[in-house]
């Protein structure tokens, strides 16, 4: 059963989920986190984000193997990856590296890798896609949180992707199009908690930044 779960409920707790269960989610409610994602605000009310949901074995195998590629540059000596922040211990983090090197381990269990696209008028540079962002991560976060909402586990995730040329013909995108994140949605095995995030006080100035 659904839970019903208030909004900032679902703000507050909506943590990057990457242990995620093989047991299939349902069509429509698959269908429901891209519906909550067109709602989302777009340049001009342009509305060119483009959504694939993979769900084939073999699909999900290849995405799974240039995540895994790219999550072992990522935590690589080369990497110049923090072992800390300012506002995130080494153990915190080593925790979440554990969730990402399990979420490379078992990608292509998950049951549905959403990957959020734009579609331009025509043939498009990475350097050109990366400024149709804007009118793309909106949606994105709208999916994050229906899925919170459903009880989903989600997490955004890009290092999947960052062969472009190989995850486009994975994808068959043709020339206009462009993935700018990889989804996994599935039923969380761990539990939903509260985000950690820096407190207002350090992000916010009411007028201007500086006396
Ligand atoms: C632009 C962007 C790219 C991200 N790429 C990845 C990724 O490739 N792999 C991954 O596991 N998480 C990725 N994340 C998720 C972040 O690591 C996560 O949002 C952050 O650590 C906060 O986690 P929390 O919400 O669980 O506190 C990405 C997040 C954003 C916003």
């Amino acid at each position: 059963m659904t839970e019903e779960v208030g909004l900032f409920d679902v703000m507050y707790t909506c943590r990057a989920m990457r242990r995620l269960d093989s047991r299939p989610v349902p069509e429509d409610l698959l269908t429901k986190l891209i519906d909550a994602a067109n709602q989302a605000p777009s340049g001009s009310n342009q509305q060119r984000a483009r959504w694939i949901i993979v769900r084939d074995a073999g699909q999900r195998k290849r995405l799974a193997a240039l995540n895994k590629k790219a999550v072992e540059a990522y935590i690589g000596p080369q990497s110049g990856r923090a072992g800390e922040l300012p506002h995130q211990s080494a153990e915190k983090r080593q925790r979440m590296l554990d969730a990402v090197l399990w979420q490379a381990e078992h990608m292509q269990e998950i049951p549905a890798l959403v990957i959020a696209c734009f579609e331009f008028d025509g043939p498009v540079s990475a350097g050109e896609a990366s400024r149709a962002g804007g009118s793309l991560w909106p949606g994105v976060q709208n999916l994050l949180l229906a899925a919170r909402a459903l009880g989903l586990g989600a997490a955004l995730t890009t290092l999947g992707l960052s062969d472009r040329a190989a995850s486009r013909e994975v994808l068959g995108l043709p020339e206009n199009m462009e993935a700018f994140g990889l989804i996994p949605v599935g039923y969380p095995l761990g539990k939903f908690g509260p985000v950690t995030r820096l407190p207002v006080a350090e992000t916010m100035r009411w007028d201007r930044w500086s006396d």
